[in-house]
């Protein structure tokens, strides 16, 4: 049996999935975006200056938070992915995420995340955006 309904009942459902849009798109808890910064701050600063917390720290050659959220168009995604992107699997270790070269010890102080972590951290990159 075909269900169909008229084309004005579908009218109907209209408010109820622009709601579930908006419900989707609530803007990100502010309890997320800080605990994304403290664990960029502990465990980021040792290389990457991360935003005002250690403006003259971090190592030079690698790139500052901030240049990576305005100079690169694709910064989300880096953000999202770091950890599979050198040098960080070399010493990052993320729950249910196998370390490609476990078989090597880590070449700096290993690092234990969770993904849940890595999605606050990309949280806290959007607020230096706007800075
Ligand atoms: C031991 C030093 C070190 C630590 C600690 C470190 N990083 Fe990095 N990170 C680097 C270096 C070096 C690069 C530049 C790699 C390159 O350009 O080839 C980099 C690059 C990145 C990039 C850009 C990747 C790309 O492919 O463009 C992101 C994003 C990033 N780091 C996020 C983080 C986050 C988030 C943390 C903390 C949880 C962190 N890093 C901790 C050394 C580090």
């Amino acid at each position: 049996m075909r269900i169909g309904l008229p084309f004005y009942m579908s009218l109907f459902f209209l408010p109820l999935s622009y709601g579930a849009c908006l419900l989707l798109s609530l803007p990100v808890a502010a309890d997320d975006i800080k605990r994304g910064q403290l664990l960029s701050e502990k465990h980021c600063s040792r290389c990457h200056v991360v935003g005002n917390f250690n403006p003259t720290g971090g190592i030079s050659s690698t790139p500052s938070f901030q240049l990576l959220v305005k100079r690169r168009p694709d910064y989300k995604e880096r953000f999202e992915t770091f950890y599979a992107r050198r040098p960080h699997p070399a010493f990052l270790l993320i729950e249910g995420v196998e370390r490609p070269l476990k078989h090597v010890p880590p070449n700096a102080h290993p690092v234990s995340l969770t993904i849940d972590d890595v999605r606050c951290i990309s949280a806290f990159i959007e607020t230096l955006k706007k800075e």
